[in-house]
Order: structure tokens, then sequence, then C-alpha cells
């Protein structure tokens, strides 16, 4: 009995916290709201998409496989070879042949090096390329998608789409799927090699399989809440930031700081507290398997020592000072992989959950795209024509009724209503950016569905209500479509809309830094440089939505003055809300909730009385009042 004491001291200790562990295990309940994240998309399904990103590397995964191989050899092998030395010394003693072995040793030492080095490099530069084509075919297909489907998808969930997911994809083709396979290699290979040294002390190592396999599941359950608390708690505190701090101006005008700071303070904190609770698990997880391998060590020492001093011999094996130094070794490859394999299966069903919201944005069929039978258009005159157009941006919430007019080559034409009665619809539906419902819209007597949208977009100059500048120079920024534009060309085009005197007065002219959406130009500057941008390819159809609305009276006079001027490149369809912009207009098209209530010219119009007339009596009144304000003020 006292020869069992030891063993049931190890036993009882580990029962004790096997008991413990469990009890905590049971008592966790698992909140509702954190329910996996549920997929829709089979495993199997994911794979194969997957797979056919791997698919062109197949030759260089066949032959990492290979080395991999070669690799587990020396797993392998080493405990053999160091217990036979073992057995070498303790028996009668030969140089050469210790020297034969330690080389052979070092020999297999030096080529698994090589092979891990040449598998990591092979599998590195594999990821880096799967890597880039995911990105890349992402990036596509979101420049392909509609305005409507990017409207639906928050820029910072495509952002993590292009740069986040890719990368969890190809660490498990890199990583993950190749330790997985090598340690299950590894298991069953060391496995082997024990039962065909020991059936007794492999038996003796198996009983604590168990107990790995138990506490890795224990450990996954709240390892995987702590990871969820630590990224919930930082999406929040970076979704936070990135708005809070791109609205801090605000913040600071309406004294809001100390508010904020308790938010972001509290938010940090929580993150804070998260992961001292992920360190904590983790603390308690790693000594307690480590436990369980010294157990083991322990339990072998004993009964190893006990078999090998007592000479016992069982199912017709008996224990030398070699089998217990090699079983030694083995145990440590041995419960390594078991406790990762774990690791490793969470690991890959997150880079699943990653595929799969990537797939999801690649499964979106792009909705605007041409037709089979699609026409290139090299030239157009500019004429346009709606033809009852009926338009949604929400199913059954039509913003256009029924709009029907017609544009003649090289006319211009305004559109005036009040605010969300649809003049930015129906210019952005002539650059084909939606889809209409019913109707159709023509250009020169085509329907642009049946233009190619590459040719029918290059010969229209858009502006656009937003003005948006790219971060770069001011150069970059009028050209935009890469072409062969000579300086002058630029100098001319700006010229052209009075943007020439203040690009003069900048220090490094066209060469001036654009810093991010141009925040370091006013917003009238930034107007006349979208303005430039506009009409620098000569299109044949300007459509300019609200191209004064942020500009002073003096800068208006510029644009005015320079949309005479462009008046004569091509048909020209405006929106202003100033009407003393558009009273030269040839004809002005009046919308009200997504109907034409009437058109004609300025005169034509104000004889009428109708909408346009109250709008501009409503006008020149306010500019008679503020005007009169000015000259009691002098
Ligand atoms: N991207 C969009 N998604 C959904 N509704 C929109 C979108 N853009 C505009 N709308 C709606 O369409 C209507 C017309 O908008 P818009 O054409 O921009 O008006 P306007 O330019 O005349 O001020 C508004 O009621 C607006 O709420
Ligand atoms: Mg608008």
């Amino acid at each position: 009995m006292r020869e069992m004491l030891p063993i049931l001291i190890v036993g009882s200790i580990i029962g004790t916290f096997t008991v413990i562990f469990l009890v905590a295990y049971l008592l966790e309940k698992r909140k509702k709201d954190e329910r996996e994240y549920e997929r829709h998309m089979s495993d199997r399904e994911i794979t194969a998409r997957l797979l056919r990103y791997a698919k062109p590397y197949w030759k260089r995964f066949v032959a990492v496989l290979f080395i991999m191989l070669a690799s587990i050899v020396y797993d392998l092998v080493s405990p053999l070879l160091i217990g036979h030395i073992i057995d070498v010394v303790g028996g009668e003693f030969e140089l050469n042949y210790l020297f034969t072995i330690v080389a052979v040793y070092a020999g297999i030492l030096v080529v698994s090096l090589i092979c891990t080095y040449a598998q990591a490099m092979i599998l590195q530069t594999t990821g880096q390329k799967i890597l880039s084509s995911l990105r890349e075919d992402m990036f596509i297909h979101i420049e392909a998608l509609s305005h409507e489907q990017l409207n639906n998808i928050p820029v910072g969930k495509l952002v993590t789409r292009v740069s986040n997911d890719p990368n969890a994809i190809s660490y498990m083709f890199t990583n993950i799927l190749v330790t997985l396979v090598k340690n299950v290699m590894v298991i069953f290979g060391v496995l082997g090699a024990m039962l065909m040294l020991n059936y007794a002390l492999t038996l003796m190592v198996l009983c604590f399989v168990p107990f790995v396999v138990l506490f890795t599941v224990i450990f996954r359950k709240f390892s995987r809440k702590v990871h969820r608390s630590v990224n919930d708690a930082t999406t929040d505190i970076n979704t936070y930031l990135s708005e809070n701090l791109s609205g801090i101006k605000i913040t600071q005008i309406f004294n809001q700081e100390d508010r904020k700071m308790d938010d972001f303070l509290e938010k940090s904190r929580n993150l804070k507290r998260a992961k001292q609770n992920r360190m904590m698990v983790f603390g308690i997880f790693r000594p307690m398997v480590y436990m369980l391998y010294i157990s083991s060590v322990m339990c072998l020492l004993y009964m190893g020592g006990k078999g090998y001093i007592e000479n016992l011999e069982m199912f017709g094996q008996i224990v030398e000072a070699s089998t217990v130094v090699s079983f030694y070794m083995y145990i440590s490859k041995f419960f390594n992989p078991i406790q990762t394999l774990a690791e490793q299966f969470d690991m890959l069903q997150r880079s699943f959950a990653s595929a799969e919201k990537m797939f999801t944005i690649m499964d979106m069929v792009p909705e605007v795209v041409d037709s089979e039978d699609a026409i290139e258009l090299t030239e157009i005159k500019g004429e346009i024509e709606f033809k009852d157009v009926w338009f949604a941006y929400k199913p059954d919430e039509w913003v256009l009724k029924g709009v029907s007019f017609h544009v003649e080559p090289r006319q211009t034409v305004a559109f005036v209503g009040s605010t969300g009665s649809g003049k930015t619809t129906i210019l952005s539906l002539i650059c084909r950016n939606y889809e209409i419902q019913r109707g159709q819209i023509l250009i020169d007597g085509i329907d642009i569905k049946k233009i190619k949208i590459s040719s029918l977009r290059k010969h229209f100059g858009q502006m656009l209500q937003d003005v948006f500048l790219f971060s770069g120079d001011i150069r970059s920024n009028i050209i935009l479509r890469e072409e062969n534009i000579s300086d002058e060309e630029v100098m001319e085009a700006c010229r052209y809309v009075n943007a020439d005197s203040f690009i003069n007065k900048l220090e490094d002219g066209l060469d001036e830094v654009v810093r991010e959406r141009g925040n370091n130009f006013s917003a009238g500057q930034r107007q006349l440089l979208s303005f430039a941008r506009t009409i620098i390819h000569k299109p044949s159809v300007i459509i300019l939505d609200e191209a004064t609305a942020n500009i002073d009276t003096e800068t208006e006079i510029l644009i005015q003055d320079s949309l005479e001027k462009i008046k004569d490149i091509g048909t020209m369809l405006i929106v202003a809300h100033r009407l003393s912009t558009i009273q030269h207009a040839d004809n002005i098209i009046v919308l009200s909730h997504g109907v034409i209530v009437e058109q004609g010219n300025h005169q034509e119009l104000l004889h009428q009385k109708g909408r346009y007339y109250q709008l501009y009596t409503l006008q020149f009144n306010k500019q008679q009042l503020m005007g009169s304000e000015v000259n009691a003020e002098i």
C-alpha cells in the first residue's frame, strides 16, 4: 500500500482541482446576448470558397506538408537517440559509436531547423500572396457596388472587411491549418513511439489525457468570455474615439469636455478590467496544465524508476534507463499539441467567421452594371430626356413620381424646389448612380441602360453638393482621372472658374498640400477647386448641384461669371438655391415633392405667378430687407 502512496497523492490533488473547475464551469451560465456569432454559411461552403484562394499555391502547400514531416521526424527520433546515448554511456563505452550517435542527432537537428525555416518562408510568402489577392478582390468588388448598396454599409465596416478580415484568413492558411495538421501528426506519432517503447508507461501517460482535455474545455469557456469582453471593450472605445475625435470641436464649443471625459474614463476602465480578467483566466489555466505535466513526469519517474530498479517485466517489455529518459521527453511533446489543439479550433472558427463576413460583401451583386449589349459612346451631343421616371431609394417611398422633361443640347436647365423635393436625386439618376424603377432616361435618344457606364460618366462633369477633396495636392485633386494633362491646362481650367487668383497666392501653387478632406481650405475654395475638376475634361454635360451654396457673395460673382463662360462647353444642369444664379437659364424646372409643378424660363414663370413666383418674391424681399439693414447701418 505504501508503494501506491505517491500515486494517490497526485491523484487526489488533480481530482480536487477537477472538481473545483467543474463546479465553476457549471455555475458559469452563458448570458443570452453572449451567444456565439451565428453563421449562416456552412463550414463546407466557406472551406470550398477559401480553398479557391489557396488553389493556385497547392504545390507549395504539398511541399510544406513534406517539409513538415521531416521536422516531425526530429520530434519523434530525438528522444530515442538521447535514450540510446544513455544506454551507450551506461553500458560498454565506445567513444566512436557515441560520436556517431551525437553526429546523427546534430544532423537531424540541423535538418529540422532548416525545414522549419523553409516551411516558415514558404508559408509566409504564400500567405502574403493570398492576403493581397483577397484584399484586392474585396476592394475591386466594393468599388463596383452601387451608391445604394454603399449607403447601407458603414464605412468603418468596409475598412474592417478590406483590412482585418483578409488578415485573419491568411493567418488561417499560414499558421492555424498547418499547426493543426502538424499537431495531429505529432500526437499520433508520439503515441506510436511511446507504445513501441513501453505499453504500461504509455497507459500511465494516457491517464492524464482526459484531465488535459477536461481542463482545456473548461478553460475555453472562460477564455472565450474574456476574449469577447476584451474585444467588445476595445471596439467600444475605438468607436467612441473615432466619433468623438472627429467631433471634438463641437465638444469644445459646447463645453462638454468634462462629460465626454467621464464617458471615456469609464470605457477605458472597462477595457482595463476586461484585460485583467483575461490575464487572470490565463494565469490560472497555464499553471494548471503545467501541474498535470509535472504530475505525469513525477509518476513516470516513480513508476519507471521502480520498474527499472526492480527489473519488472510487463507484456514482455522491460524498463531501461533509456526508456525513462525517452518518455520524459515524449511527455512534453505529447501534452503541448493536445492543449493547443482546442485553441486552434477556436481560431479556425474565428477565421471562418471573418471569411463569412467577407463573402457576404462579395456576394452582394453590383446593382448597376453594364448590360451585355451596352454600347460605347465616343461623343455625345448632350440631349437629355426623362420619360415618366419613377424612383424610390426605399421600396414604395417614391422620391420622384412620374418626372418627364426634355433638354436640348447645349441648353442650360435649372432645377428649383424646396429641400428634399428631389433635385439632387434627378441629377444622380442621369449619371446612373442609382437604377430607376419605372420610366426611361435617354441621352441623345439612347436609353442610358444601353450605354456603358464608364463611357456615360466620361461625358459628364459632376459637381456634387458635398465637395470631397482627397488628400494629396491641388493638381491631383483637379485632374483625378489620370490623364496626360499639362499644368497649363490645369491652370487654364482654374482661370476659367476664377480659382486661379487664390491658387496663385499659395506658396506652392498647384503643389500645395491638400489635407484630409481638404480641411486646410475654405468651403468656397474647395468649391472652386471642385468646379475646376468638373470642367477640366471638357464634359458634354455639366451638372452643378448647389455649386454656390457655401460661397460668399464675392466668390459667387466669380462663379456667376464663370458659369456664363462654361455655358458654351455643353449642356448644363444646375441646382442653385439662389435664384439670381439661374435667372438666365433656358428652362427652369420647378419641383415639389418629386413632381414637376411648372417649367419655363424666368419671365414665363414670373408671369404664371405660381410656385416659382412665390419663391422668387420671397428671396427678393429678403434681399431687399437685408440690403436696407446694411444701408441703415451705414
Ligand atoms: N441616399 C438616400 N437614401 C434614402 N433617401 C434619400 C437618399 N438621398 C435622398 N433621400 C431622400 O430623397 C428625397 C429627395 O432628396 P434630394 O434629391 O437630395 O433632395 P434635394 O436635393 O431636392 O434637396 C428626400 O426626402 C431625402 O430624404
Ligand atoms: Mg440636394
